[in-house]
C-alpha cells in the first residue's frame, strides 16, 4: 500500500495528549510514536527545503533529505521544480544519495550533462524528462514507456527567498497551511535577505525537544541570564519576578538615558549572541541616537526613542543600498512576534531587519540535525557568495554565537531527563508555553488522520503564538 493512503487509516496512538497541559514525555522517544510522525506527519507538512540562493542559476540543484525521503531541488528555465531523488531503473539516487546524515548537504549544476544515474548511467534533464536508457534494446518496450520513466514530481512552492516541498498532493497550498504569517514575514523584507553564515550541529535530541527550546521566553531569566541583567524590565514586564508581580515595561526608577543604554546594552548582547537577529550595523545605528531629544516621560521617552531609531535603521541602510523595508511602518502594520515558527521545522527570529532563521530535522527518534542561518540585506551586487552548505561544528563548539550555546547547554540534558524514572509528562504553562502544546497536538492531528483543511486551520493559529497561549485548535 502507498504512505498516502496509510495516513489516512485509523491509528492507535497511545501517546496523545489528552490534556493540552500534560506532554506525555515518550513522545521524545518512543520509537512507534517517532515511526507515526514519520509516516503520517512529515509527508503530508510543507518542509523548507533550501534557500534559493543556493540555486542561482539555471541547472543548479540540491538534495534535500528528511526522514528517508530525498527530494532533488532544481532551477530550470521554468523556476524552480522537485523531483524525487530515486533512479526510474533501480532505485539508486540519483544525485547526492548521502540523506542528510551528518549534514550532508549534496548540490551541483545538471544544465550540462542532466542527472546521471551512478549504477548503469541512464539520464534524466532538470525537468526530469528521461533522455538515455543505455542499451535500451536490452528491455521490453512496454517497462519503458515514457511517463513512467520520468522522475516522480514533488510539489514546490516558493516563498520568502525559499523554495517548499510537500509529498502529499492533496495538501492545502503553503499559504492556505501557514496563513497570514506569511505576509507579516514577506512585509519584513524576507524574500531579500541573503546568508551571511550557516551553521549546522547535530543534537542528541528529539527533534521537538530543540524546536521547543525556543517557543517561549520563560527560559531567558535562567538560560541567558545576561539578557535579563541587561534589560531587566523588560523581562518582569512580560514574566513577573521570581516571586510573582509583573513589572512596567520600562524602568520608571531610571532616568531616560539610563534606560537608553539598557536597551543598547542588551541590543549589543542579542547582537554578539545570535548575529542576524539584531545586526551589528542596526545597533550601530542606534548607538548614534543615544543623545536625542525626547519627550521627558520614561515611558512616552522610550516609544519616542525607538521609532527614531527604526526610522533611521530604514533611512540609512536605503541610502547605503539596501532594499529594507519601511520599519516604522511595517511594525505598525504587521508586527511580528520575536519569533515566528512555520510548522513543523523551520523558525525565524527578527528584531530590525536582519533574522536568524533555524532548521530542525529528525536524524532518529533521539538525534536532530540543526541548521543555523543568520540573514541580512545587502546593496544589490554587494551580495557575498552565497554559501552552498552549512559549516558543520560539534554543538558544545565555542564558534557558536552564545546565545544559541547556551540553548545547546539545555538541550542535550533535557533529552536524558524525559527517560527518568516517573517522570511522565512535561507540565506547560497555559500563558507562555503554550506554542509547545498547540504544535504537539497539531501533530497528533496529522497522526490522527484529521481533514487537511483542519489542519491548515489548526497550523494558521500558530502564527504569533510565540510565548503565547494554549489554544483550542479544534482538531476534535
Ligand atoms: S539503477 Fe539507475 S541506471 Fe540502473
Ligand atoms: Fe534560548
Amino acid at each position: 500500500m502507498a504512505e498516502m493512503d496509510l495516513a489516512d487509516l485509523p491509528v492507535d496512538n497511545p501517546l496523545r495528549v489528552d490534556n493540552p497541559a500534560l506532554i506525555p514525555a515518550a513522545r521524545y522517544y518512543d520509537e512507534e510514536f517517532y515511526r507515526l510522525e514519520c509516516e503520517r506527519l512529515w509527508p503530508r507538512a510543507w518542509q523548507m527545503a533550501c534557500r534559493l540562493e543556493q540555486i542561482p542559476d539555471v541547472g543548479d540543484w540540491i538534495e534535500y533529505s528528511n526522514v528517508g525521503k530525498s527530494v532533488i531541488v532544481v532551477r530550470t528555465k521554468d523556476g524552480v521544480k522537485a523531483h524525487q531523488n530515486h533512479c526510474r531503473h533501480r532505485g539508486v539516487p540519483i544525485a547526492g544519495g548521502q540523506g542528510n546524515a551528518e549534514g550532508a548537504s549534496a548540490h551541483g549544476n545538471c544544465a550540462k550533462s542532466g542527472f546521471i544515474c551512478p549504477f548503469h548511467g541512464w539520464r534524466w534533464n532538470m525537468d526530469g524528462e528521461c533522455t538515455f536508457v543505455y542499451g535500451r534494446h536490452l528491455f521490453d518496450e512496454e517497462v519503458l514507456e515514457k511517463d513512467e520513466l520520468a522522475l516522480k514530481p514533488v510539489r514546490v512552492e516558493t516563498w520568502g527567498g525559499c523554495a517548499f516541498i510537500n509529498h502529499d498532493p492533496d495538501a492545502p497550498s503553503l499559504r492556505e497551511s501557514l496563513g497570514p504569517v506569511l505576509d507579516r514575514l514577506e512585509a519584513r523584507g524576507m524574500s531579500k535577505l541573503r546568508s551571511e553564515w550557516w551553521f549546522a550541529t547535530v543534537l542528541p535530541a528529539n527533534w521537538k525537544v530543540a524546536m521547543e527550546a525556543f517557543m517561549e521566553g520563560y527560559h531567558v531569566m535562567k538560560t541567558h541570564p545576561q539578557l535579563q541583567h541587561a534589560q531587566p524590565s523588560l523581562y518582569n514586564a512580560r514574566y513577573g519576578n521570581e516571586t510573582g508581580g509583573l513589572g512596567p515595561l520600562v524602568n520608571p526608577n531610571l532616568g531616560v538615558r539610563e534606560n537608553i543604554q539598557e536597551a543598547l546594552t542588551s541590543m549589543d548582547l542579542l547582537g554578539e549572541g545570535m548575529a542576524g537577529l539584531v545586526h551589528a550595523k542596526e545597533i550601530a545605528i542606534a548607538k548614534e541616537l543615544a543623545d536625542v531629544e525626547l519627550p521627558e516621560d520614561p515611558q512616552l521617552a522610550m516609544m519616542t526613542w525607538y521609532g527614531i531609531v527604526c526610522q533611521a535603521i530604514t533611512d540609512k541602510l536605503r541610502a547605503r543600498g539596501e532594499d529594507v523595508p519601511d520599519l516604522p511602518r511595517v511594525m505598525q502594520e504587521h508586527p511580528v512576534e520575536a519569533v515566528e515558527f512555520l510548522f513543523p521545522h523551520y523558525f525565524l527570529l527578527t528584531y530590525f531587519t536582519s533574522m536568524s532563521s533555524y532548521r530542525i530535522r529528525p536524524l532518529g527518534p533521539e538525534s536532530c540535525l540543526f541548521e543555523l542561518w543568520s540573514l541580512t540585506h545587502y546593496p544589490e551586487g554587494e551580495e557575498p557568495e552565497p554559501p552552498r552548505e552549512p559549516v558543520m561544528l560539534p554543538f558544545d563548539s565555542q564558534d557558536f554565537p552564545m546565545i544559541p550555546r547556551q540553548d545547546y547547554s539545555n538541550i542535550p540534558i533535557q533529552q536524558k531527563g524525559m527517560h527518568s524514572e516517573g517522570f511522565d509528562h512535561l507540565r506547560l504553562s497555559k500563558d507562555r508555553e503554550g506554542l509547545i502544546s498547540n504544535y504537539q497536538r497539531l501533530i497528533d492531528g496529522y497522526i490522527g488522520g484529521a481533514s487537511p483543511q483542519r489542519l491548515a486551520a489548526a497550523n494558521r493559529m500558530l502564527g504569533g503564538n510565540f510565548d503565547g497561549p494554549i489554544l483550542d485548535l479544534q482538531l476534535e
